[in-house]
């Protein structure tokens, strides 16, 4: 088999790179190592930013968020026991879109099969090769066959555990890390949402998050011990957990009942340099995760795939070369902005089990000024609704 670009990962990176690909007629196939429905049941963040719906409709696949998505022009802060909101229209001229990643992969994945384009689903023993030189190949194994994919270039979209970034020599790259003390425990449930716009809260007893999927579906989030698991939090107990945490206006409005889903999720800062090896491009979670504060890791994805859409466009259409030189130091600029104030809004909104109380005023007093300066909320909207290309 041979094609212009192996994408490994059927993400919404993987997926999206191959309907931007498609779009200026660059050919592409895609292995996944998961089945399709293994990647649809998989629950992730839900905030759009502009560029990724630009993104989004320039592959095809941005019908049913303009139908369904929901448009929020701001987002709440609660601490104190007060709520605050950040005017995003107001302050950039822009808006975001409530609309799930897992509703991103299904819709991409209904373009990508109507244009008949091909997804290798379930692959063993994804392998990539050859990239630091000019013929560069994909094999995987299938039902006991060996299979190859010849290539033009690789895009690694296999996100943070993928085989991508592992195959790269340890001196041709540098890595950035840092693990937060504590995780996010994440429900689904089918109640009334306490407000349309998301709420992010400081809380002494920890951080707490509402969001939504729909005006009857509910994405609630407590902060958590990294060692506890879903099993170890009843309904009830998330509920209780999840009221307290809340300033009373909007706890009086919670609507509780069963949720159908229920996950805890770590939270990690992670930044791989560079991005691209020879013929071989990382994209996505593969080369950087951000702590999901702030909603950034599948903007961050749209982001990269939309830069390296273009520059292999380039290459294909007008054989140029220069984007494609300069994809990896376009892309990190953008990635390290977004690390920061993913970093910064993760550390003002948590319970620092280190940091004690004094941590804990400062954060208070630095919400404060924030409230307080205009200037300081221009500037977390700017950061909230995302960078241009
Ligand atoms: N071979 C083939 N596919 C692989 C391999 C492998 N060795 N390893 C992982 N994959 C697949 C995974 O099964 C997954 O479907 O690559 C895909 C990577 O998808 P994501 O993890 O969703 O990463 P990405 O597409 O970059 O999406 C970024 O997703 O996790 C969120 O926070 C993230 O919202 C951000 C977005
Ligand atoms: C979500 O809807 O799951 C969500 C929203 C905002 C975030 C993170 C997650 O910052």
């Amino acid at each position: 088999m041979r094609t212009q670009v192996a994408i490994v990962g059927a993400g919404p990176a993987g997926l999206l790179l191959g309907a931007l690909l498609h779009k200026h007629g660059i050919a592409n196939v895609i292995v996944e190592q998961r089945s399709a429905d293994y990647v649809l049941g998989r629950v992730r963040a839900g905030v759009l930013e502009q560029v990724t719906v630009d993104l989004l409709d320039e592959a095809g696949a941005g019908a049913r968020l303009h139908a369904e998505g929901l448009v929020d022009d701001g987002f709440v802060l609660a601490f104190g026991g007060q709520v605050h909101r950040i005017n995003l229209f107001e302050r950039t001229g822009k808006r975001v879109v409530v609309y799930g990643q897992t509703e991103v992969t299904r819709d991409l994945m209904t373009a990508r099969a109507e244009a008949g384009l091909q997804t290798v689903y379930a692959a063993d023993d994804v392998a990539v090769h050859g990239f630091d030189g000019d013929r560069p190949f994909v094999t995987w194994r299938q039902g006991g066959a060996e299979k190859r994919l010849d290539c033009d270039w690789i895009a690694g979209c296999d996100g943070f555990h993928g085989v991508c970034r592992a195959s790269v020599p340890a001196g041709a790259i540098r890595t950035f890390e840092k693990v937060y003390p504590f995780g996010w425990l994440g429900i689904l449930a089918d109640v009334k949402p306490i407000s349309h716009e998301i709420v992010y809260a400081n809380h002494e007893r920890g951080f707490a998050l509402a969001s939504l999927r729909s005006p009857t579906r509910s994405r609630y989030y407590v902060q958590c011990p990294l060692s506890d698991k879903p099993e170890d939090w009843s309904d009830e107990a998330f509920w209780a957990e999840f009221r307290v945490r809340l300033p009373a206006p909007l706890a009086e409005k919670l609507v509780t009942g069963p949720s159908f889903e229920k996950s805890v999720a770590p939270l990690r800062s992670f930044v791989a340099e560079p991005m691209r090896f020879g013929r071989l491009f990382l994209a996505g979670d593969a080369a950087h995760i951000v702590p999901p504060t702030g909603a950034k890791g599948l903007n961050l994805a749209a982001g990269d795939v939309g830069l390296l859409s273009r520059a292999l466009a380039e290459h294909y259409l007008e054989k140029r070369d220069a984007a494609l030189d300069d994809y990896s130091r376009r892309a990190l600029a953008r990635v390290w902005k977004a690390e920061r104030f993913s970093w910064w809004f993760t550390s003002m909104m948590h319970r620092f089990p280190d940091n004690g109380e004094f941590g804990a005023r400062m954060q208070l007093a630095e919400l404060d000024y924030l409230m307080s300066s205009s200037a300081a909320q221009t500037a977390v909207a700017e950061n909230y609704v995302g960078l241009p290309l």
